[in-house]
């Protein structure tokens, strides 16, 4: 098996558990073409010997973690504001690229952000939309877009998080710019979820936004998302300035997909008790589907398309077994966040090697490209254009 060398940019929640990934694809699949190698992490100077101690070679030199010419593929694990300059250098010194989600902080950078990538075709451009390395979104794809229950409907989708109150302290995540907000952070995943399972994205909308705490302390120094909530968020201000926040709390948009579906997208971080509630309901002619990521290794499925009404109710599907791509360690032994983030890696992985080896990159559940994760910053940018002239917007009009 070959060996290649992996570099992280941030060591925060993401840096965390990306080398328990990179580590473990080998262990997960035995057919995996590459076996990544623990490379350099950048990172802040209080995350360093956190970094050592899971296998990197922490750095406080950016610059240099990318250029390095032993490493052959960036991971940027950045706030939303760096991913542009970081993916970017990355492509221009040679190296594969995969980086976080939302792709970028504004539309503009997302573009250009795609348009590079194109540039390098023979380099992976792979952006971590990771509920698509969830085996119940690879089998609701493969029926919705099978045709077996007709014409897609209604659909309905949301992303919940209970995290955001009052006590919770400011981080770039409540920050304008860094690309922080409820719409991006959770809002993007909904949108690629869309796309991925239905192969439709909306071509107008509508929405509405609100940041329900106004306020808030945030650290006078730099520091990460998972620093600042350490302790559960409640609040210790010290060392804090109470700012006004500039981000969204919560979005609602309505929809209208290319062939006539209408649909909603619900996001917030105020809803208490949901920790990461990341659903969707499918209503189809004849059929639906319901995933919600509590219950991640169950599909629920509804099929109305025969003509036995005795026979119709509801399936709840596990899908943590039976012929379904990624790792099973046995069936009924579910998967969880951590399993997916090695799907993910493993996905990667198939993708360099097809690139090259100058095969055609072929899966049930392919990588999410920069123009696919472009495609959502057009709708997010879409979003931003309802809310501030009160209106529907055409997404042909987003460029
Ligand atoms: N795909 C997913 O499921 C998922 C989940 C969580 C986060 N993310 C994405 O991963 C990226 C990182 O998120 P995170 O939760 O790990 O964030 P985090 O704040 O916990 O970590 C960010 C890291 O970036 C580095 N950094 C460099 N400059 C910084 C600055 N000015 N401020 C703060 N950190 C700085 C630090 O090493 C820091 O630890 C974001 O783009 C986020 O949207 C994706």
């Amino acid at each position: 098996m070959k060996e290649m060398k992996v570099s992280i940019l941030g060591f925060g929640m993401m840096g965390v558990i990306r080398g328990l990934a990179y580590r473990g694809v080998s262990g997960y699949y035995k057919n995996t073409p590459i076996q990544p190698v623990l490379g350099d992490a950048y990172c802040l100077e209080a995350e360093a010997a956190g970094a050592k101690g899971h296998g990197w070679n922490a750095s406080s030199d950016m610059q240099a973690v990318i250029k390095n010419p032993e490493t052959r593929y960036i991971d940027v694990c950045l706030p939303n504001a760096l991913h542009h300059d970081a993916a970017i250098a990355a492509f221009e010194a040679g190296k594969h690229v995969f980086c976080e989600k939302p792709l970028s902080a504004n539309l503009a950078e997302g573009k250009e952000m795609a348009e590079v990538a194109d540039k390098y075709p023979n380099l992976l451009n792979s952006c971590n939309f990771i509920y698509r390395r969830c085996p119940a979104n690879v089998y609701a794809r493969k029926l919705a877009q099978s045709g077996k229950f007709g014409k897609l409907l209604e659909a309905r989708m949301y992303y919940h998080q209970g995290w955001g109150g009052p006590d919770t302290p400011g981080s770039w995540r409540f920050e304008r710019a860094h690309g922080g907000g409820a719409a991006g952070d959770l809002g993007s995943h909904s949108l690629d979820m869309l796309y991925y399972v239905t192969g439709q994205r909306p071509i107008e909308l509508c929405a509405m936004q609100t940041t329900h705490i106004k306020q808030r302390w945030f650290p006078t120094q730099i520091m990460s998302d998972a620093g600042v909530r350490v302790g559960g968020g409640k609040a210790d201000n010290t060392g804090k300035e109470l700012r006004n926040v500039d981000v969204d709390d919560a979005m609602r948009v309505m929809f209208t997909l290319a062939d006539g579906a209408i649909g909603t997208l619900s996001v917030t971080r105020n809803a208490q008790g949901s920790e990461n509630q990341n659903g969707y309901e499918l209503f189809f002619e004849k059929g639906s589907i319901k995933f919600c990521f509590d219950e991640l290794n169950y599909l629920n499925v509804y099929d109305a398309s025969t003509d036995d009404d005795a026979a119709q109710g509801w399936s709840k599907i596990c899908c943590n077994r039976g012929p379904y791509r990624y790792f099973t360690f046995a069936g009924g032994h579910m998967d969880g966040y951590r399993d997916l983030t090695v799907n993910g890696i493993y996905e990667n992985m198939l993708a360099i090697e097809a690139l090259e080896s100058g095969v055609a990159y072929e899966s049930e559940s392919p990588i999410a490209t920069f123009r696919d994760a472009y495609n959502v910053q057009r709708t997010l940018a879409a979003c931003d254009k309802s809310i501030a002239e009160r209106c529907w917007v055409k997404l042909e009009d987003i460029k």
